[in-house]
């Protein structure tokens, strides 16, 4: 998304991990960090966040600045992707990737006993998320 990108080294690459307290998303977090990019992460739970922002950014290199920033909340709803994208540029100034990491599998029921609302929460976490945090990357490029 950068037109200089050959001239921009891994700490100067910036991602975005949606669904990263945890799982697999934590550990792409933590490889990218590992490999000198800046990370902004993203879930709901503010403890279980704030405890993977500091477990990422161990894995920062001795003596490096640490570029680790996360946004707090339901990705499904369009400000929190709002917000998400939106602290990548305020604080890293550029988005070069976006991992639509964040995904549920909802509960095990019966189809008879799944309320519409348990298949949204599904279908709004897992694709709606998406729409909203690829729509606004491309919109807000620089
Ligand atoms: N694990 C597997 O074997 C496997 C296999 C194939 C595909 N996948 C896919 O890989 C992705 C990650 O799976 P995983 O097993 O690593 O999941 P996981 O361990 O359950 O972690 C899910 C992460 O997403 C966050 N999250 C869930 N709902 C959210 C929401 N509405 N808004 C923001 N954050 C939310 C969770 O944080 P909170 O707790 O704070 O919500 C957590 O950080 C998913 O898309 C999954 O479908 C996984």
């Amino acid at each position: 998304m950068h037109e200089n990108d050959e001239m921009v080294e891994n700490n100067g690459r910036v991602v975005i991990v949606t669904g990263s307290s945890k799982g697999i998303g934590k550990d792409i977090a933590k490889e990218l960090a590992i490999n000198e990019y800046s990370v902004v992460m993203n879930a709901k739970n503010p403890s279980e966040s704030s405890k993977a922002i500091d477990e990422v950014a161990r894995e920062t290199k001795e003596g490096k600045e640490i570029r680790i920033s996360s946004i707090v909340g339901d990705i499904s709803k369009e400000q929190t992707s709002k917000s998400l994208i939106g602290e990548a540029i305020t604080k890293f100034r550029r988005i070069d990737t976006l991992i639509n990491n964040v995904g549920i599998s909802g509960s095990s029921k019966k189809i008879t006993d799944l309320s519409v609302n348990d298949w949204n929460e599904v279908i709004d976490t897992n694709l709606k998320s998406a729409f909203l945090c690829t729509k606004e990357a491309l919109e807000i490029r620089i």
